[in-house]
C-alpha cells in the first residue's frame, strides 16, 4: 500500500533542519548557484543544504586545462561560498576517467607516457587542488568511477599506463596533500551484485595495504522502479560493514523513459533523441508525481534506517532545470529528478522526503520486499 501524501506543505521545514540529527543533507552546485547570479537557486541553497558538491568547476579539465596551468577561478569562488555560508564543503574529484583532458596521459609524440610521469603528474595535480583547499573541503572523491560493471576495475588510461595501484597512489597523495580531509572511493551502481563485490574487494585491499580511505560514496543515480530498496539497503550494510562512512552522493531520480541501456550513470553513453523518449514537455502527469514522492519517500525511509552509517546525503543538483539528467543520456530532454521544480518551487517528493524524516510516513511494501521501516 503506498501512503497518501497530505496536501499540507511542510515548506515551513527545511531539509537540513529535519534531517540534522541524521545526515548532511548537500546539492551539487554550479556557477550560477555559487556566484549568485541565480539568486533564487543561491537562495534555495543557502536555505534547504548544509553541504555542497561541485558539479563540475573542480573536474581536471576545468581546473588543470593544460600542462603547468590551472585556473583556480570558479573553485576558489565555490569553496568561498561554501566558508561563507558554513557548508560542508566537498571536493569532486582528483583522479577520474572523465573530463580529464588527453594530453594528462600522452608525451609531445602524442604516445602514452611512462608509468613514473604519470604518477609525477598525478602528484602534482592532487597537491596543487587538494593542497590549495586544506583545512576548507571536508572530503575528496579521490577516486571515481573505477570500477566495470563487472567488478573488475576499469581499464581507463590511469590503470593502463599506471597499473591497478594508481588507485592506492591516489589515496596516498591526497592523505599527503589535505591530512586532514576524507578521503573516498565514489562509484555509481554499487548496488548491482558483481559490482559491489569488486568495491569490496578493492576497499578491503587498501585497508590491508594502509591506505587512508574513510568513505565509500554510493552516487545515487536512480530510477523510479531501480535499484530496489532492498539492493540499496544491502549495499549500504556492506560498507558500512567496512567500517566506512557510507554517502549517497548525487542523488537523483529519473522519471523518463530508459533508452534502451540499463540503469547506469555511465557518462559516455550518448543516445539520440527519438519518439516516446520525452514524453514530459508539458509537466509531469500526476501519477508519475505521484510516483516520484513515494519513491523518494521509500528512499530516505531506507538512508534513516542507516542514519548510523550514512553521513551525507546529497542531490546531484538544486532545482528539475538544472539537472544533468534533461541532457544524459538523451540531449534535451525535460526531466523531472529533483525536489524543486523550475521555479525553485518545492515539490510534493519534498513534501513526502520532510515527512519521512517525521517518521509520519509508511514504507511502500511491493511483493517480495522486507519491511525495511525504521
Ligand atoms: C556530470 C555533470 O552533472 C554534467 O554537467 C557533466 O556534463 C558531466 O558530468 N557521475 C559523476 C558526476 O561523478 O561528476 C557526473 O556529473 C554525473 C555522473
Amino acid at each position: 500500500m503506498g501512503i497518501v501524501l497530505a496536501t499540507a506543505s511542510c515548506a515551513q521545514t527545511t531539509l537540513k533542519e529535519a534531517f540534522k540529527n541524521d545526515f548532511l543533507i548537500g546539492a551539487a552546485v554550479s556557477p550560477a548557484q555559487f556566484c549568485e547570479s541565480n539568486q533564487v537557486e543561491a537562495a534555495l541553497v543557502k536555505a534547504q543544504f548544509n553541504s555542497i558538491s561541485p558539479e563540475n568547476v573542480m573536474k581536471w579539465e576545468v581546473i588543470h586545462p593544460e600542462p603547468g596551468q590551472y585556473d583556480f577561478a570558479l573553485a576558489d569562488r565555490y569553496v568561498e561560498f561554501g566558508v561563507t555560508n558554513q557548508l560542508a564543503i566537498i571536493g569532486h574529484n582528483l583522479i577520474w576517467h572523465s573530463q580529464t583532458p588527453d594530453w594528462v596521459f600522452r608525451d609531445a609524440k602524442s604516445n602514452y607516457v611512462d608509468r613514473d610521469t604519470l604518477l609525477a603528474r598525478m602528484r602534482e595535480h592532487i597537491f596543487a587542488v587538494a593542497g590549495r583547499y586544506r583545512g576548507k573541503i571536508i572530503g575528496w572523491d579521490v577516486v571515481n568511477e573505477a570500477l566495470a560493471d563487472n567488478g573488475t576495475l576499469r581499464d581507463s588510461p590511469w590503470r593502463k599506463i599506471i597499473g591497478d595501484d594508481y588507485i592506492a597512489k591516489a589515496f596516498e597523495f591526497a592523505h599527503e596533500a589535505d591530512p586532514q580531509a576524507e578521503l573516498y572511493y565514489n562509484d555509481f551502481s554499487l548496488e548491482n551484485e558483481p559490482k559491489q563485490a569488486g568495491a569490496v574487494a578493492l576497499i578491503k585491499n587498501l585497508q590491508a595495504a594502509g591506505v587512508k580511505i574513510c568513505g565509500v560514496g554510493l552516487q545515487g543515480h536512480y530510477s523510479l522502479e531501480k535499484p530496489t530498496l532492498q539492493k540499496i539497503d544491502k549495499a549500504i550494510s556492506t560498507f558500512a560493514k567496512l567500517g566506512l562512512k557510507v554517502m549517497v552522493t548525487e542523488l537523483d531520480v529519473n522519471v523518463l523513459p530508459s533508452p534502451g541501456h540499463a540503469l547506469s550513470a555511465e557518462v559516455s553513453e550518448r543516445y539520440r533523441m527519438s519518439a516516446g523518449l520525452n514524453p514530459y514537455t508539458n509537466g509531469l502527469p500526476a501519477d508519475v508525481q505521484q510516483q516520484l514522492a513515494q519513491r523518494y519517500a521509500d528512499l530516505f525511509s531506507i538512508f534513516l534506517k542507516h542514519r548510523v552509517s550514512i553521513s551525507r546525503v546529497t542531490f546531484w543538483g538544486v532545482t528539475d532545470g538544472n539537472s544533468w539528467l534533461n541532457d544524459w543520456p538523451v540531449q534535451g530532454r525535460t526531466n523531472y529528478p529533483l525536489l524543486f521544480n523550475r521555479e525553485s518551487k518545492p515539490k510534493p517528493a519534498f513534501d513526502a522526503v520532510l515527512k519521512t524524516a517525521q517518521g509520519k510516513t509508511a514504507i511502500k511494501l511491493s511483493a517480495g520486499e522486507s519491511a525495511l521501516a525504521r
